[in-house]
């Protein structure tokens, strides 16, 4: 069974619309295929049209189950897609997840015990991450034989893509298994210069590391997920579908080369000798060391193409802390001579607004002002204190792409968090 994670913590990168068109198009390949989604928000089952109000177990159930002796099998909380595709939903309660298991001994292993148990019962499992790093990602990523890192071809995409790895360096340093870690480039759009200036320069810098196939932007992609389908099934002959069928056969192709050296080396509970524990200790250093060479390289890649293509030269070096500085000191949000500055990028919206609770989340007080090349502006004045806002693009609600400081709102959905001093 080869488990992949889904992983970016910037929000709205495609992550979902990755697992669910991959997991269905492995599924039509013939694929045995779960799909998790331990993604609060729950848009997996959104986006396979299960009906909420029936979701009466999720996989909450069976992770936290899994840790206070009352097991729930994954079974019992499957729904059954279409021919060897089933969704594993996420619930709101998930939200609790990392507070309600504090301090319990192995909690970062939940996920990997219970696919464990169902593990003859697949041949794939793709799990949806939430756009945050916390203990549900990290869950993911002790589960993974694979992360598959979607990265919109924008030049700001680049920049979540090197802390993205960088933290991803991290939690992978605390893991026991190989994991081999890919870059998909999603949301392509060959129309505009910078979005194939872009994808020349990953292929150039990633090579290796990156999936030959590209999710392109798809108009089909986005109705199919409004309307509950599929793409193999809503549009068999679009783009959008072609690309996942590519993207499926890639992975499949994949499979006998990652097979058997790079598995899960550690398997503890199967290795009853006590002196197997020296080997795997070695090992687990040597993957450890493998895996983290791998990803500061992809990092350091990541950090050159976004200096070279600041400058306007593709190899330039630059330290990541200057570039993270300039980029932050345009966009986002920074308190400036007494009123609070809201600067963001959308080149596709028509419409941006803010809500929040300085405006009694009504959006249609708080209209951002359009500017050059896609950038979006506003200044509000507010009186110190904490503030949680959200932006609605195009009456979509998200949250700031440029605040990494977020909060868990009741709905399952990350609010951005504002202090104004
Ligand atoms: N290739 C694509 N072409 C067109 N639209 C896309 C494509 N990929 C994603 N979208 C649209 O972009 C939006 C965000 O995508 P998606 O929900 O998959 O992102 P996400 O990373 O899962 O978001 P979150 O971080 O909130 O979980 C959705 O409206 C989706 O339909
Ligand atoms: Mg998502």
């Amino acid at each position: 069974m080869r488990t992949i994670a889904v992983v970016n913590q910037k929000g709205g990168c495609g992550k979902t619309t990755v697992s669910i068109n991959l997991a269905s198009t492995l599924a039509a390949e013939g694929k045995r295929t779960l799909l998790v989604d331990v993604d609060p928000q729950g848009h997996c089952a959104v986006g396979l049209a299960v009906p909420e109000e029936q979701i009466e177990q999720s996989i909450y159930d069976c992770l936290v189950g899994s840790r206070r002796g009352e097991p729930v099998k994954l079974t019992e909380i499957l729904w059954e897609i279409s021919d060897n595709f089933e969704l594993a939903p996420a619930s709101i309660d998930l939200a609790a997840f990392e507070q309600q298991l504090s301090g319990t001994v192995d909690r970062e292993n939940c996920l990997k015990d219970v696919l464990a148990a169902v593990s003859k019962d697949y041949d794939y499992v793709v799990v949806d991450c939430p756009p945050a790093v916390g203990l549900l990602t990290f869950n993911a990523i002790r589960a993974a034989t694979d992360v598959v890192v979607p990265v919109e071809t924008g030049y700001f995409s680049l920049h979540g893509l090197s802390k993205q790895l960088d933290t991803l360096s991290v939690l992978c340093k605390q893991c026991s298994q190989h994991i081999n870690v890919m870059v998909l480039a999603s949301m392509y759009d060959i129309r505009t210069k910078m979005g194939r200036e872009i994808l020349v320069e990953l292929r150039k810098n990633f090579s290796g590391k990156m999936f030959w196939t590209v999710v392109n932007f798809n108009t089909r992609l986005k109705e199919a997920a409004s309307l509950g389908q599929p793409i193999c099934e809503y549009d068999p002959a679009s783009r959008g579908h072609k690309d996942f069928q590519s993207l499926a056969q890639e992975l499949i192709a994949s499979d006998t080369q990652i097979e058997p050296k790079q598995r899960p080396i550690i398997q503890a509970r199967q290795e009853p000798v006590a002196i197997q524990s020296s080997i795997r200790a070695k090992e687990r250093k040597e993957v450890i060391e493998a895996l983290d060479d791998n990803l500061e390289s992809i990092s350091s890649s990541a950090q050159e193409l976004l200096a070279g293509l600041k400058s306007g030269q593709p190899k330039a070096k630059s330290k990541q802390k200057d570039i993270d500085s300039k980029l932050n000191d345009f966009y986002g949000v920074r308190q400036f001579e007494g009123s609070v500055r809201f600067v963001t990028l959308y080149p596709r919206a028509k419409t941006v607004q803010i809500a929040g609770d300085f405006n009694n989340w009504q959006p249609q007080q708080t209209i951002m002002q359009p500017g050059k090349d896609g950038k979006w502006e506003l200044a509000l004045e507010l009186a110190p204190g904490k503030y949680r806002y959200r932006m609605v693009v195009d009456g979509q609600w998200q949250r700031d792409p440029y605040n990494e400081s977020v909060e868990m709102n009741p709905f399952g959905e990350y609010n951005s968090v504002l202090e104004v001093k």
